[in-house]
């Protein structure tokens, strides 16, 4: 029974990436236990729910995101034990659980890829798959190639002689599920019971626009040549990403709105609010709004401010569209600044900017996400390309340096790397120069991130929660954004030089120490924002 606001609609769900929260046992890797020990940062810092990228049994080749069985937890982490007392001690904290679901593809350390190819060609267990000839001229059976680079197709030769080919968007260790075999459907089925019955209150869907493959023997048809690129690439532009999104055969097709209208069904027979976000990178935007219709997903990503520049007349466009987009099926809007995917705002916009933006958008209403060490002002770390370990990497050859800089375990305390994340050596090196960013350094500190943040959330929670909608009253164009809402006036100067409002009320909270506001007049300077009461 979903009741007239439900939990998710303005929740702040804070993002762990479980290898590198904290690690309880020395192996250099996060784990479950080590989360349950550390749950009340989350709680301090004042979310509402937790989300978990995957634990679950895997070869580990894409950071578990290639899942060897989704309904079990890999030694490195713990086990289904662990997994049920973090859940518990979650909820005693009054933290909601989300855990993450890789629904469209397996690894191929999963026992039905093992009986994939050890099956003949056209078997039922390659049927739970995409297993293709090859062309006559031996070579994949189309263009296709893989996000991390390369073709998305690879070739298994098996005893008998035949040799087929096998479809993987990603890397090829991470075979693409055929979602039109009913033994996919009712496995994922049966994973999604599973951990509601073990009492986590929802998914992170991944992939979520990539399940339902049309045409699969045809070309990715792409006249601009984009397709030679197509691979996860964030120094691309938003104009070419979306085309290459668009027109992708194998992204947001109509097959996947059954599968979640199916889940959906499943989700609502639970005596609780039960939720999911859908990971859907669509375009144009507005096609992100299929996902949530009224009998689909609650939630979808809106990943529009994790490659946006800091400029307050595109970020009003990206807001205000979105905000008016999800009006039309009356679903709340998610926020991200940070994941594991990106690189951190904090590294894309510096320090400063990086605190005014998050505070702008923690003021929005809807749902926001933060990522593990967005709060602390984490930024990127440096790393060698002998510690890199993202397939993207090595699927490019190195022309993407990927995704790790983003995944460096958190710095909790002491004066020396590891800064007590662990008690050997983490699996990848936690800079020296992190103590300042460390949780117990920051924990007093009053101009901290951490405390900005902090600060931001209880009021959030408090005063805007439930505050409606936004009026706009500044929309850019000067490097000036600003809306009303409640009882706040809420201010962004995007640009180089301070700006000086006139207004009526009290400073409730500024990005940083420079924000003032004293005789009727707000001071602004350059990258800050400010929240003031006005009522
Ligand atoms: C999603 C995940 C990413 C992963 C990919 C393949 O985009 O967020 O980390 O590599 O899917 O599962
Ligand atoms: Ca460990």
């Amino acid at each position: 029974m979903i009741s007239e606001s439900p939990w998710w609609a303005e929740s702040v769900i804070y993002q762990i990436y479980p290898r590198s929260f904290f690690d309880s046992n020395g192996d250099g890797e996060g784990d479950l236990p080590g989360i349950t020990s550390h749950l009340e940062h989350v709680q301090s810092l004042g979310a509402d729910a937790i989300w978990l990228s995957p634990f679950y049994t895997s070869p580990n080749k894409d950071g578990g995101y290639d899942v060897a069985d989704p309904r079990g937890v890999d030694p490195r982490f713990g086990n289904l034990e662990d997994a049920r007392a973090l859940i518990k001690r979650a909820h005693q904290l009054e933290l909601r659980v989300l855990v993450d679901v890789v629904p469209n593809h397996f690894s191929d350390q999963h026992a039905w890829f093992t009986e994939a190819i050890s099956s003949k060609a056209g078997s039922a267990e390659r049927k739970r798959f995409h297993f293709y000839d090859a062309k006559s001229d031996g070579t994949p059976p189309n263009n296709w190639i893989s996000l991390f680079g390369g073709p998305a197709w690879t070739q298994i030769k098996t005893s008998d002689g035949t040799a087929q080919y096998y479809l993987h968007l990603f890397d090829s260790s991470q075979p693409d599920l055929n979602w039109e075999n009913e033994d996919v459907a009712s496995d994922f089925e049966k994973t999604l019971r599973f951990w509601l019955d073990l009492g986590v209150d929802g998914f992170r869907i991944d992939v979520a626009h990539g399940l339902a493959k049309e045409n699969i023997l045809i070309d990715h048809h792409d006249p601009e040549g984009l397709s030679n690129a197509l691979r996860l690439d964030f120094e691309m532009s938003s104009e070419e990403r979306g085309e290459l999104l668009a027109s992708a055969p194998f992204f947001d097709r109509e097959g996947v709105h059954a599968i979640y209208r199916n889940w959906r069904r499943i989700f609502d027979s639970y005596d609780r609010e039960v939720m999911a976000v859908a990971e859907a990178w669509v375009h144009p935007p507005a096609r992100a709004t299929r996902y949530v219709r009224g009998d689909e997903l609650q939630q979808v990503f809106n990943f529009d401010l994790l490659v946006a520049p800091f400029d307050a007349a595109f970020l009003f466009q990206c807001i205000s569209s979105t905000l008016e987009m999800l009006r039309q099926v009356d679903a709340p809007a998610t926020w991200a600044l940070s994941n594991h995917d990106t690189p951190r705002v904090a590294s894309r916009h510096g320090s400063k900017a990086s605190r005014a933006l998050a505070l702008f958008v923690l003021a929005l209403p809807g749902s926001c996400y933060i990522y593990n060490g967005q709060e602390l002002g984490l930024p990127d770390a440096q790393l060698a390309d002998s510690d890199r370990q993202d397939p993207a990497f090595f699927r490019t050859k190195g022309l993407q340096k990927g995704r790790d800089g983003a995944r460096v375990p958190m710095p909790w305390s002491g004066d020396k790397t590891p800064f007590g994340f662990s008690s050997g050596s983490p699996w990848l090196p936690i800079p020296n120069e992190w103590r300042e960013f460390s949780v117990s350094s920051q924990n007093t500190d009053p101009s901290s991130t951490l405390n900005l943040y902090r600060s931001a959330l209880k009021i959030r929670k408090n005063r805007f929660v439930g505050a409606g909608e936004i009026e706009w009253v500044d929309r850019g164009e000067t490097g000036l954004l600003s809306f009303a809402r409640g009882e706040f006036a809420v201010y962004l100067n995007t640009g180089t030089s301070a700006i000086e409002i006139p207004t009526v009320g009290t400073l409730a909270l500024g990005s940083d120490r420079e924000v003032k506001l004293a005789n009727g007049t707000l001071s602004l300077p350059a990258a800050s924002a400010a929240w003031v009461a006005i009522r």
